[in-house]
């Protein structure tokens, strides 16, 4: 799916002058990075502004919902056949859902028609539904929705509003949200409010407790292209996508017993876990290389459940 992505959005680039690409590229990260986004200065204002997100933003942003909707796959014991995704944007989170359940019939809300109608253009072949609405005044209903990177464009009260109505709307909800500690926070507040709600949260969280971290986020690995280099002045070959998320269910879990929430630490001789157990508390696990359990260790990576007893 990486590859028909990439292939999408390299002819959705033909004949986009790429100093004006270049320009809206720096522009679009600053506000983005900055938090500059919200209701009176969308992202996506016309075509060039949606070209330049799909071109640096929607490669990432594919890859963490994919990372989390592969663990909606894993610990979620229902099977998922209609999708609704609220503020899609430029369509990542259904690529991602496609790539899982390639039949799942995927319906898009999105308010801005620059990024509707990029997203038609990539999605070609694909049956997807694209709605152009506010998410203040949506109806609509699947098994699973998915809120990517949209709820630090909301107000606080939009924000909780669109968690409830999404509560009452579909069995399965995944968000995900930037990596960083107000993501973080974000993610932590539509978690609270699904647990009122009778949710149950089926990952990253290995318990129903409260939360003890104050940041919890994961990385996805992925490639850059030559273009994306020259876009963002990189030299790196890859980036690393950092992302907060959250499955939250109705249906039956399959919890993870803990997860590791950090990248492994491995000093000479051993593996250094920060781990989020089933207790409900964070613990750190040092597994020597006399620990039946140090292969394991060795091969574990920043986001994997961890089920080795302790
Ligand atoms: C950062 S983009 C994320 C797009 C996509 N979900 C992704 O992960 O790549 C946020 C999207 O939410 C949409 N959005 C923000 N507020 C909205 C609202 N009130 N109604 C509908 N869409 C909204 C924006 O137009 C934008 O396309």
């Amino acid at each position: 799916m990486d590859t028909q992505l990439h292939a999408a959005l390299a002819r959705a680039l033909d004949g986009v002058p790429h100093h004006e690409l270049r320009r809206r590229v720096a522009a679009l990260s600053h506000r983005y990075r900055t938090e500059q986004v919200d209701d009176a200065a969308p992202g996506m204002r016309d075509h060039l502004d949606a070209v330049a997100y799909a071109v640096i933003r929607m490669p990432a942003t594919f890859r963490a919902l994919y990372a989390a909707l592969s663990a909606a796959e894993r610990h979620v014991d229902a099977s998922f056949t209609t999708h609704l995704d609220l503020g899609g944007g430029t369509g990542a989170a259904a690529w991602a859902a496609a790539s899982l359940w390639p039949t799942i019939t995927t319906d898009i809300i999105e308010r801005q028609p620059a990024a509707i109608a990029l997203g038609q253009q990539l999605a070609s072949s694909n049956s997807w539904r694209w709605t152009a609405a506010d998410l203040r005044h949506w109806s609509g209903s699947a098994d699973l929705i998915t809120i990517g990177y949209v709820l630090n464009e909301l107000s606080d009260h939009v924000r909780d509003s669109l968690i409830q109505t999404a509560a009452r709307s579909a069995t399965t909800l995944v968000i995900v949200e930037p990596g960083t500690p107000p993501g973080h926070r974000r993610t932590l507040r539509a978690r609270d409010l699904l647990i009122d709600h009778g949710f149950t949260i089926a990952a990253p969280c290995p318990h129903q407790r409260e939360c003890p971290t104050d940041w919890c986020h994961f990385a996805a690995r992925l490639p850059r292209t030559e273009l994306h280099r020259v876009l963002k002045d990189g030299t790196r070959n890859y980036e690393e996508e950092r992302f907060s998320y959250l499955v939250a269910t109705r249906a039956p879990v399959r919890p993870a017993p803990a997860r590791v929430i950090r990248r492994p630490d491995r000093p000479k001789g051993r593996v250094v876990l920060e781990l989020c157990t089933s207790t409900g508390a964070a613990q750190q696990l040092t597994v020597p290389r006399s620990d039946e359990a140090y292969r394991a260790a060795r091969g574990a990576s920043w986001g994997d459940v961890w089920d080795q007893s302790s």
